[in-house]
């Protein structure tokens, strides 16, 4: 695709409604496909990510149809996959490729899985060992990146603290958990995203949360339910920033996933004095309801300990909040960012340095000294779709004109987002 340039943008309004949720999407595929019995999923994500889970596993003899308006998977049941004939290929999906290490583990056949140039520099070593510990066959390149090789095993369940708060990591051992011969427990240091824990127990499997800790009991079989996909909280925080930062904007997001551990953006940007309100909230396996955000005025804020791992995707866009607002904010605690499809930290603070915004890396995070005026530039996307995104909205907010570089990387996790910033003014 070719560069994008953007200019400093008319105030934002209107209604819209962003994307499927990225997490839940890959979960509804493989919970699907392990079912007995046909899931019929609404409100997919048609992104690049969650198209290589649905290839994964038609790859093992799945048979999936996607159609205008849902994706229908036909189950196979906990034991009915196929070894595939070629290697998984996994493309830039971190949560395919660690979720999928939980399956793969308890089959009886073998396979090499690998993706693309970001998932090979990814760390594996975090879901190789435990899995390891429950029995499972499974290696990489040093033992901690793709490819991967993986073989049956006869799996044993374990109780297991994480080392981070990772809902890949956590649901990578919950499904492992599925063919083990008794419970598998992960101890949590903070908690992570849930959708794992909440899909399971739709299923029909016990899984119990007490604390921090989850206890999965294994199953027959799974019985398949059909899946109805809120809006991704992850792709409405870019308009949720662009409308806090872009003078007169007034918009609602409809139908957002508003899961507890996924709310950490609503909580940290009314913290920097955001006006967001929620509407039409309703309950189900995940709520969901309608954000309406106006321009704000923002000051700092710190960003640290436990919500991290709540707004662990926002934080690129959060910086950007950062940079419009008055003061200092700081970003502690945040090093998994480094292990993203980029490094996040580094590609945030080099980026917003462009537009001559006063940002500075920590070991763990970054220092933001906002509320100057920035000046558009031309921004890298690292191959990262949320730094292209931040940027973007950055750019919305800035004087004069910016290119975003590679635009069309936005295609991993929301493909229309262009045509979305523009039905709105952009
Ligand atoms: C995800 C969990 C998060 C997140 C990723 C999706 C998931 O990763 O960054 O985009 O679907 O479980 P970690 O759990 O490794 O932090």
């Amino acid at each position: 695709m070719n560069p994008i340039h953007l200019t400093a943008s008319a105030p934002l309004r209107g209604e819209i409604t962003v994307p499927g949720d990225k997490s839940i999407s890959h979960r509804a595929v493989m919970f699907g496909a392990l079912a007995k019995g046909t899931t019929h999923i609404t409100g997919f994500l048609m992104g690049e990510d969650c198209l290589s889970t649905i290839d994964c596993f038609r790859k093992m003899g799945v048979q999936i149809e996607v159609t205008e308006r849902e994706v229908i998977v036909h189950g196979v049941g906990l034991h009915g996959l196929k070894a595939p004939a070629d290697d998984l290929y996994t493309g830039n999906s971190g949560t395919t490729t660690r979720l999928l290490c939980g399956i793969l583990a308890g089959q009886d056949f073998s396979c090499r899985m690998s993706g693309d140039a970001s998932i090979q520099k990814r760390p594996m070593g975090r879901v190789i060992k435990p899995l390891r510990e429950m029995g499972a066959q499974i290696d990489g390149v040093d033992g901690n990146f793709c490819p991967l090789t993986l073989g049956g095993g006869k799996l044993h369940g374990i109780r297991y603290p994480l080392p981070v708060a990772s809902a890949q990591l956590k649901s990578a051992i919950l499904l492992a958990g599925l063919y083990a011969d008794g419970e598998t427990a992960v101890i949590e240091p903070a908690p992570s995203r849930d959708h794992t824990e909440r899909m399971l127990r739709a299923l029909g499997v016990k899984v119990v949360t007490d604390g921090n800790v989850i206890t999965l009991t294994p199953p027959a079989e799974l019985s398949a339910q059909d899946i109805a996909v809120p809006a991704d909280i992850s792709s409405a925080a870019f308009f949720l920033v662009a409308g806090c930062i872009v003078p007169g904007s007034e918009l609602t997001i409809r139908n957002v996933g508003v899961n507890p551990t996924r709310t950490g953006i609503l909580d940290v940007l009314r913290d920097m004095g955001a006006d967001i309100t929620m509407s039409n909230i309703r309950d189900g396996a995940e709520p969901v309801c309608d954000l309406t955000v106006r321009y704000s005025h923002l000051h700092g804020a710190e960003i640290s300990g436990g919500i991290i791992p709540r707004l662990i995707d926002e934080l690129p866009v959060l910086a950007v909040a950062a940079a419009f607002a008055e003061g200092e904010t700081v970003i502690r605690d945040a090093q998994e960012l480094k292990v993203k499809e980029s490094n996040r930290i580094a590609a945030m603070v080099t980026e917003l340095s462009k537009a001559g915004a006063d940002v500075s890396e920590t070991a763990d995070g970054m220092v933001v000294r906002g509320g100057a005026p920035l000046h558009g530039a031309s921004f890298d996307t690292y191959n990262d779709h949320r730094i292209a995104m931040s940027m973007a909205v950055c750019a919305l907010a800035c004087g004069g004109e910016s290119t975003i570089l590679d635009p069309g990387v936005v295609a991993i996790s929301y493909p229309s987002f262009f045509d979305t910033l523009l039905g709105l003014g952009g």
